[in-house]
């Protein structure tokens, strides 16, 4: 089996917060990742995608097609979009790392022209990514409702 790996980048918005937690308790889990109005990531993608090379092609999976698909079903999607409000196979979800990757592979899975999506890894930051292998899971989504208090203006 041959692992072949396209990396794809995009800067978004997001919040973290669970809209069923109190104030106090999304400040406590969430931190500084709760700030009402988002705070911006430039986000690093990487999909690998497993199979044996094309005898009269040498590709598991022609690059450029994977670029394409991933282009159209997730990075032109969230590029300069805020994840908890602007995207629709995003609507309700916690816009985690280890949620996106989960997400972004639903959207690829059936997509891909030849080969077999493996693993989907998502940086949020250098330090910080998630890796998701396919596995059976469920994330649960939430009425996220848009914080405009702070950008009232008094008449
Ligand atoms: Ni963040």
């Amino acid at each position: 089996m041959i692992y072949v790996t396209r990396k794809a980048s995009f800067s978004a918005a997001h919040r973290l917060y669970n809209p069923t937690f109190s104030d106090e308790r999304n400040e406590a889990v969430f931190d500084k990742c709760n700030n009402p109005l988002g705070h911006g990531h430039n986000y690093v993608m990487e999909v690998t995608v497993k199979g044996l090379p094309d005898p009269l092609t040498g590709y598991v999976i022609d690059l450029k097609r994977l670029k394409d698909v991933l282009d159209e079903t997730v990075v032109d999607k969230v590029d300069h979009k805020h994840l908890n409000y602007d995207v629709d196979f995003l609507r309700g979800i916690i816009p985690t790392v280890e949620n996106l990757c989960v997400a972004f592979w639903r959207q690829l899975e059936h997509r891909l022209p030849s080969g077999e999506l493996h693993c989907i890894k998502v940086y949020e930051s250098d330090q910080n990514m998630a890796e998701y292998f396919g596995d059976p899971v469920s994330i649960p989504t939430y009425d996220m409702v848009p914080a405009t208090t702070s950008l009232e203006v008094p008449a």
